[in-house]
């Protein structure tokens, strides 16, 4: 029998965090209240680790990788390789060579679906996906569905946004070649329980593709735990630099996968008639990769992982409750996902009244509080809501429950210009 003991987590301290990310310490005019920085589902900021690594990499050790034999490339070669084991590591990858640097999670998913997807999915065959899919988890099955011929089923969701598991059973009878599903909803936050999802997936014969967007940079994520066939994530979404991404994928499946783009780098052997080529991760690593976001990513992970994922997200329950909590106090404020917070991430999205989502949030930039409005490239499950957009906070390592007040104070705001309050 296994015993787990539980030690109780120290919390994070996001003041002192604060202080490492330069955008939010910037000299402020007389009148100019601090920025909120309430959009991180959308993009993180960066620490200045992450910056100075790009700077670093920039001024000292420029170079193209894997070809030159000076010593310029020989050193960014040897730090993008590194930051491929850091990553690795980050996620529990049974192997460096598990993890594809690409330039984003779309990047990734769409690696999958024109690689693997070409190959094995075809008239007769079933993808399932879910009515919470980012854009990007949806358009790239719809092209591929429309040459290929399979069907596409999704699975529907409960009244909370959460997803409906009894369906998903029902549905998983029909013995789908894949499941491809977020971990969590850049739309309205719910947290899906995608052990369970692997798990039942993979006794009804599907591969299991796990669009990591916007857990991976959130919560601990152990890909051998879960029992991943494929995990698609962001840098940008994780403190890295823009243009960084990864997909992680078994090797045994990568390895039996044709190549995505063809070019410079993922070659064995190139001759008129025909092309080899090169064993996995290169193989998907077509032409110049952007090396110093690579590098800048596995500084970012080693900065997460000196805070601790567990911290993260206890962070995170702990500021977004408080947000729930506040935010029940304004009047004509509805907010979308789960009433359970252990379902929750930190993504709040909500309607105010009648105001049009961008004007709300127009409101709050002026009190220098930045949120998102809009579908948040979720429109069916937005449409699902009944709703043409909501107002989204979402919340990282560097917000603090002052964040929360300021926004609740702006939402007051907005409720007394429209005449609500
Ligand atoms: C759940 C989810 N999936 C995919 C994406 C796409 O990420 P990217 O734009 O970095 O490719 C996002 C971005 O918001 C997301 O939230």
């Amino acid at each position: 029998m296994t015993t787990h003991t539980t030690h109780p987590i120290t919390p994070l301290d996001a003041a002192a965090i604060r202080a490492d990310f330069p955008i939010l310490n910037q000299p402020l005019a007389p009148d100019q209240l601090p920025l909120v920085f309430l959009d991180s589902a959308a993009s993180s900021q960066k620490p200045a680790v992450v910056i100075d690594a790009l700077d670093d990499y920039y001024r000292r050790y420029n170079a193209n990788i894997h070809r030159g034999v000076y010593q310029l490339s020989e050193l960014a070669t040897s730090k993008y390789e590194e930051a491929r084991h850091l990553v690795a590591a980050f996620v529990n990858a049974a192997s460096p060579t598990e993890c594809v640097f690409v330039r984003n999670t779309t990047e990734a998913i769409n690696l999958v679906a024109q690689t693997w997807g070409r190959r094995n999915l075809d008239e007769g065959d079933l993808v399932l996906l879910t009515v919470m899919e980012h854009h990007s988890n949806l358009v790239p099955w719809h092209i591929l569905a429309e040459e290929n011929g399979f069907e596409i089923a999704y699975v529907p969701l409960t009244s909370d946004q959460r997803l409906d598991m009894e369906a998903f059973e029902q549905l998983l009878t029909r013995e789908p070649k894949l499941v491809a599903v977020t971990h969590v909803s850049n739309g309205v936050g719910t947290v899906n329980d995608v052990a369970t999802i692997a798990a039942k997936a993979h006794a009804a014969g599907a591969l299991v593709l796990v669009d990591g967007a916007q857990s991976v940079p959130h919560l601990p994520v152990d890909v051998q735990a879960l029992d991943l066939d494929f995990l698609a994530f962001s840098g940008h979404k994780m403190l890295g630099p823009m243009g960084s991404g990864v997909l992680y994928g078994k090797k045994r499946l990568l390895e039996a996968m044709p190549p995505f783009m063809g070019g410079g780098g993922m070659i064995r052997k190139v001759t008129l008639e025909g092309t080899t080529y090169a064993d996995v991760p290169a193989r998907f690593e077509a032409g110049t990769p952007a090396v110093g976001e690579a590098i800048g990513l596995g500084v970012a992970v080693e900065f997460l992982t000196r805070l601790g994922m567990d911290r993260v997200i206890a962070h995170e329950r702990e500021v977004v409750a408080y947000a729930l909590d506040r935010l029940a106090e304004i009047p004509g404020l509805t907010i979308y996902g789960p009433t359970d917070p252990a379902h929750r991430s930190g993504v709040v999205s909500f309607t105010l009244g009648d105001i049009h989502p961008h004007d709300v949030a127009a409101i709050l930039d002026g009190e220098n509080v930045a949120v998102r409005a809009g579908h948040h490239c979720n429109q069916p499950l937005v449409r699902e809501l009944g709703l043409v957009a909501t107002t989204r906070a979402s919340f990282y390592v560097y917000n603090t429950p002052d964040d929360v007040d300021r926004l609740v104070a702006a939402l007051h705001k907005a409720n007394k210009v429209f005449g609500l309050e």
